[in-house]
């Protein structure tokens, strides 16, 4: 018999063996900005997360700062929609608004900025549509501009999640045409058509007028169909590619660490948040424990970054410790 126990005797030893450790630079922590001023509008699916006007990002951002987060990843909240969602590309936009003034003021955090078009357009689908259908290549050229937009106003990376096909391309040629050829794209290449992202929807304003999103997000029973989408992705030129949501899908992103070896993301998503901060509101789980074990799964199974609203609690518990 191997006596496994001898090194889980105590906590100085099970620290030594520990095999993934987390850091808070792991951590990408997403922010919603609204057109405004004074407002900081909790959502309500969401317990600790707000939508806040650009005046009022004070507040979260020195948090930021404080607990050497990784990084943000901005949605934006426009004053008005349209059928072409113009306020994601206009130059005085509330995304190109927060972008600027976060890197005046904060020069130090590194701002990814979400690439794409549901926040801004009146029928809430990530595309241009034509009737009922959600149009692929007509769409590519708007996203590009609004990469390129958001790069102009200062934004470090920029990560497109409309999952068009070929729109990492089309951004990849757009940005460098336009003198950013250092700005690196994080795709979300693995993104499944999931109910998971009910409470992100109330959060962005973002639910589609009419159907779903299923005819561009992938069928959650598609695991080889995922590594097919990051094998592209990767083809397209994305420096870094994601798969969305995490905890259902820790498969998925297994299977892709060992697959390719470009960096990995996940993103654990605004319905896997609300679960744990219901759960925990009724004191039926230890939030503290559940939310670093679940980050920690996601580590372990690949993931270089993790895209979390936990982000900002995990970095402060794990200042705590040390
Ligand atoms: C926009 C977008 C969504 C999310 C990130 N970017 C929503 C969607 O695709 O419907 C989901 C994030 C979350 O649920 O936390 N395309
Ligand atoms: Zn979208």
């Amino acid at each position: 018999m191997y006596r496994f126990r001898r090194l889980r005797k105590d906590e100085r030893i099970r620290s030594i063996m520990q095999e993934t450790r987390l850091h808070p630079k792991d951590f990408i922590y997403p922010i919603f900005v609204t057109e405004g001023d004074n407002i900081k509008n909790p959502v309500a699916s969401m317990p600790g997360v707000y939508q806040y006007s650009v005046d009022k990002l004070d507040e979260i951002l020195v948090q930021i700062r404080e607990t050497g987060i990784g990084g943000i990843m901005l949605f934006g909240l426009p004053a008005y929609k349209d059928p072409e969602g113009s306020q994601a590309y206009a130059e005085d936009g509330i995304t190109q608004r927060a972008v600027r003034f976060i890197k005046e003021n904060y020069p130090e955090i590194y701002i990814v900025v979400d690439i794409c078009l549901c926040e801004y357009t009146s029928h809430g689908h990530c595309g241009m549509v034509c009737g009922n259908e959600i149009l692929n290549d007509k769409t590519l050229p708007y996203l590009t501009r609004m990469a390129v937009s958001l790069a102009e106003a200062g934004a470090d990376m920029v990560a497109p999640s409309d999952m068009m096909d070929g729109r990492v391309e089309a951004i990849r040629e757009g940005l460098d045409k336009a003198g950013f050829a250092q700005i690196p794209i994080m795709a979300y290449s693995a993104k499944f058509a999931s109910a998971y992202y009910g409470p992100f929807r109330e959060a962005a304003h973002s639910v589609p007028g009419f159907g779903d999103r299923k005819s561009y997000q992938m069928d959650c029973a598609n695991g080889q169909e995922a590594l097919r989408e990051i094998a592209a992705d990767i083809e397209e030129g994305a420096d870094i590619v994601m798969v969305k949501p995490a905890l259902a899908y820790l498969d998925v992103l297994k299977e892709a660490s060992l697959t390719f070896d470009a960096p990995l993301a996940v993103y654990n998503v605004s319905g896997e948040y609300a679960m744990v901060k219901a759960a925990a509101a009724n004191g039926w789980i230890d939030e503290q424990r559940i939310v670093m074990e679940n980050l920690t799964a996601m580590k372990r199974a690949g993931a270089k970054i993790i895209i979390t609203y936990h982000a900002v609690d995990a970095a402060g518990w794990m200042q705590e410790r040390v």
